[in-house]
């Protein structure tokens, strides 16, 4: 059996008296779904910096690919970063505002120090994101939420990642284009068979892209299941608060 492509392992997060991982296992494996729901305060924004190696446990363990980082090994390190990127929440403040959309969309390529001119991959990225390759002399300034969030998100494809790991990437925008920015991940994640890992407080939008639901409550796991079973008889009152919680998104 390969080994999940992320794990968490009994992870611990303090900050001060704060417990906000309190003993979190997940297993993501490779081209899968898995969204982490919770009210604001659960975790979840906690649980995916560990998953993406911005920050370190407390006490427990992060796997990539079966590989602690604890031992910060920074061959690993590159590997995941090249292989699993982020998706955050507000395109308004994860995008340079002084940087055209092309050096935007670029910027993981030159981190990774990916060799070449990497005009043609945005230009690719762009497109897969539906917009068109010009924009990328523009600035983030001048498209709306919506549009922002596709570049953020072309900018998570630019390096090829077989993992993408959002969080609440939908939540900023208007309610009015939420639904086509979680269409075009839905496509994404099953055109390029890309492993995604989806935070939200917002059920429905779970409901649409995720095949396996987490739900945290105070840093811990209290239910987990196939997302079908979790919505459709959840077994825990909170998650059933949850559910009755949330607007629907258009379309659900
Ligand atoms: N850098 C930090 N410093 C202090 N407390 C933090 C920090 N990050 C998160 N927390 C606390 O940890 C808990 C979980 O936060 P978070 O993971 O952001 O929740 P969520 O994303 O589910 O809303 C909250 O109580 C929050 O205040
Ligand atoms: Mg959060």
């Amino acid at each position: 059996m390969t080994a999940p492509v992320l794990e968490a392992v009994d992870v611990v997060r303090t900050f001060g008296a704060t417990r906000a991982l309190d003993g979190v296992s997940v297993r993501v494996e490779a081209g899968r779904s898995v969204g982490i729901v919770g009210e604001s305060g659960s975790g979840k924004s906690t649980l995916l910096r560990q998953l993406l190696a911005l920050d370190s446990p407390t006490a427990g363990e992060v796997r990539y690919r079966g590989e602690p980082l604890a031992r910060r090994d920074r061959g690993l390190l590159r590997r995941l970063r090249a292989d699993v990127q982020p998706v955050f929440q507000d395109p308004r403040s994860s995008l340079d505002p002084r940087m055209r959309v092309g050096a935007v969309v670029a910027e993981p390529l030159r981190s990774l120090k990916v060799p070449g001119d990497h005009r043609e991959r945005v230009a690719e990225v762009l497109a897969a994101v539906g917009l068109d390759p010009d924009v990328a002399s523009r600035y983030p300034a001048q498209f709306s939420g919506g549009q922002r969030q596709r570049i953020a998100i072309a900018r998570a494809l630019a390096p090829r990642p077989s993992v993408l790991v959002a969080d609440e990437p939908v939540s900023a925008l208007d309610v009015s284009v939420r639904g086509q920015v979680v269409d075009l991940l839905q496509r994404l994640a099953a055109e390029q068979g890309l492993t995604l890992v989806l935070v939200s407080h917002d059920i429905a939008i779970v409901g649409r892209l995720c095949e396996r639901t987490v739900v945290l409550h105070h840093g811990r796991v209290v239910e987990e299941g196939p997302t079908a079973s979790v919505l459709a008889d959840p077994q825990e009152a909170y998650t059933r608060r949850l559910l009755a919680a949330v607007p629907q998104l258009p379309g659900v």
